[in-house]
Formats: structure tokens, C-alpha cells, sequence
């Protein structure tokens, strides 16, 4: 069934890879500068379990941002949309991903979407569970149903090197706790560790493809006929990754590609053509605005041939 991808995917890939050059692999986590700058894979996944992929889909990597839409996800599960939307907004920032800047300027200085890091920081603190322990096994597992792969676990090194350096995001997190977003009962540090350990789950584009199909199909895992997240929730979560998924390139990304995305700065990008496939994409080397080059290109380049946009 994915016979017309295929064909034409090595061609693409190899094309798409030259962009590469054009980016960087992230510094800012000492652990991430570690990946390969033109490594390129892709897996696209159809609702029967039909697979094709492409370039160096074994390569691993870690979810970096994409967790956020999991998380945000969860956090509905746990708490209701009220209660998560009583922390965040639902707006685009035209900012940089871990900007500081909107915290201040506006009033009263909720993160601006779920999306960001300030706000995936909020999101993360509204996660069920009495310890923090409590809180990642119950993150751990959500992802791994919704990768289908009970062994996903996160990359201790990675962690490790993310923690140590994060001085950014600890700035964010207890300008959030002065302002009130994250409450009195909060402690910064123990969901700051929640936080990192989520960005640091350790994947290959086959998890972030299967991941991708649950959001395509609604909530619902083609493949087993599971029922694994309410539709309204997902339906919420696609429209972030469409206006705020690929950060201050979003209207761009929907212009050229049309489809709902999520990247993070491992190179990462899961994306998703509704109702038909989901897609997992590495290319470790980033542009500007934090998104993988050469990956960004190739959904381009697919989303024009077989006329994915949603528009
Ligand atoms: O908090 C951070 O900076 C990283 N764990 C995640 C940032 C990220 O992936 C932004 N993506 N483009």
C-alpha cells in the first residue's frame, strides 16, 4: 500500500540530505552535539502497520520538544482541558523556543502555548503522581503505549548532560514559579528533573511514526484498535503542532508542507497526514529557528508530491 512512497523515497532522501549542510547539529546540550551532522532517516507508517523507510532509520535519538505534545496530551487525560489551559494559552509566540521575553511582557505571565519550553515546563508540573519517580514511570509508560514499544526508556547521559546544563531552563521555571504558574506546592527542581527526563526518551523515527498514526487516527491505534486518548484532546494537540509545532517557523512549515509537525532539537520531527499515515524523521542538523534542515525538506518535498496540505 505504500508502494508509490517507496519507489520515490531513496531519491528524495538522498536530495534532502544534501540540506544538511545548510545546518547545525544543537551545542547547547553537550550530549546532543555528539550526533552525526548528515545522518538522515525516515519511516512512514500506514494504519494496517505497512511500513517504509528510508536513509538511517535505525539511528537513535532523543524526543527533545516532541515530547511536549505527549505530555500536553497526558496532562489533559489527568486533568481536564480547564484545568491545563488555567497555565497555558493557545498562541504562537513568533519567539524563540526557550524565550523568556512574552513571561514578562504580558500580563499575566502565563507561557503562551504548551509548546515552548516555559510551557511544556507548566504542562509537565500538572502530571499526576505523589513523587517525581511516580510522575516519569507514568509519562514513561504513556509514551511507550503510544509507541508501542514497553521498552522505551530515557537516555541517562542525555539527561544527565541536559540537566547540568540548563541554566535557561531553570530561569524559566522559577520566573514561572514567581509568577504564580507553577503553584505553591511545586517544587521547581523536582519538576524541572520530571521535565528533562521526558525530553530525553530514547527513540528511532519508527517510534516517533507509530507515535505520529495514534494522532492521525484520533486517539485510536489503527493498528491494534485501541482506544488510547480521548479524540477531543488529540484534536487540540494537532492544532499546537500546526501553529506551534515547528516554533517560529510554524507558518512556513503549514504553508510549504500543510501538515500538523512536531520537532525537537535532537533533529527529530514527527508528523502526520490525518487519516491515512504517521511519519518519523531524523536529521540531526539544525536551522536557525531549531528545526532539522534536511528533515524539514523532505516532508516538504512528499507533502507536495502527494499533496498532503490540509488546505
Ligand atoms: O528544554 C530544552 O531546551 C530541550 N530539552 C528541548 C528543546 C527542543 O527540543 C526545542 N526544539 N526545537
Amino acid at each position: 500500500m505504500l508502494e508509490h512512497i517507496e519507489a520515490r523515497l531513496p531519491g528524495w532522501l538522498e536530495a534532502s540530505r544534501k540540506r544538511a549542510a545548510e545546518g547545525q547539529v544543537a551545542a547547547y546540550i553537550p550530549e546532543l552535539a555528539k550526533a552525526p551532522q548528515d545522518a538522515l532517516g525516515i519511516t512512514v507508517i500506514g494504519p494496517s502497520g505497512e511500513t517504509v523507510s528510508a536513509g538511517d532509520p535505525n539511528m537513535r535519538f532523543t524526543l527533545q520538544s516532541i515530547s511536549k505534545v505527549f505530555t500536553l496530551l497526558l496532562a489533559f487525560i489527568d486533568n481536564g482541558e480547564e484545568a491545563v489551559f488555567s497555565k497555558v494559552g493557545m498562541e504562537p509566540t513568533g519567539d524563540d523556543f526557550n524565550s523568556m521575553l512574552k513571561l514578562e511582557l504580558v500580563e499575566p505571565g502565563k507561557p503562551f502555548n504548551p509548546l515552548i519550553n516555559a510551557g511544556a515546563i507548566a504542562v509537565t508540573s500538572l502530571i499526576h503522581g505523589d513523587t517525581p519517580a511516580e510522575k516519569t514511570a507514568r509519562i514513561l509508560q504513556f509514551f511507550r503505549t503510544a509507541a508501542a514499544d514497553p521498552a522505551l526508556t530515557y537516555n541517562e547521559n542525555v539527561y544527565r548532560s541536559e540537566s547540568a546544563t540548563a541554566h535557561r531552563n531553570r530561569s524559566l521555571a522559577y520566573f514561572l514559579k514567581d509568577n504564580e504558574v507553577l503553584g505553591e506546592e511545586v517544587d521547581v527542581e523536582e519538576v524541572l528533573d520530571v521535565y528533562f527526563k521526558h525530553c530525553s526518551v530514547d527513540v528511532h523515527v519508527g517510534h516517533l511514526a507509530r507515535m505520529a498514526l495514534v494522532l492521525a487516527f484520533n486517539g485510536r491505534d489503527p493498528v491494534t484498535g485501541q482506544a488510547l486518548i480521548p479524540r477531543r484532546y488529540v484534536q487540540i494537540a494537532k492544532s499546537f503542532m500546526l501553529t506551534c509545532g515547528m516554533y517560529n517557523a510554524s507558518g512556513e512549515f503549514a504553508i510549504r508542507a500543510g501538515i500538523p509537525a512536531k520537532s525537537g532539537v535532537s533533529g527529530g520531527i514527527l508528523a502526520l497526514v490525518p487519516g491515512q499515515y504517521g511519519i518519523g524523521v531524523i536529521g540531526p542538523a539544525l536551522g536557525r529557528k531549531g528545526n532539522s534542515t534536511a528533515g524539514v525538506h523532505l516532508l516538504e518535498t512528499m507533502s507536495e508530491a502527494f499533496d498532503w496540505s490540509m488546505f
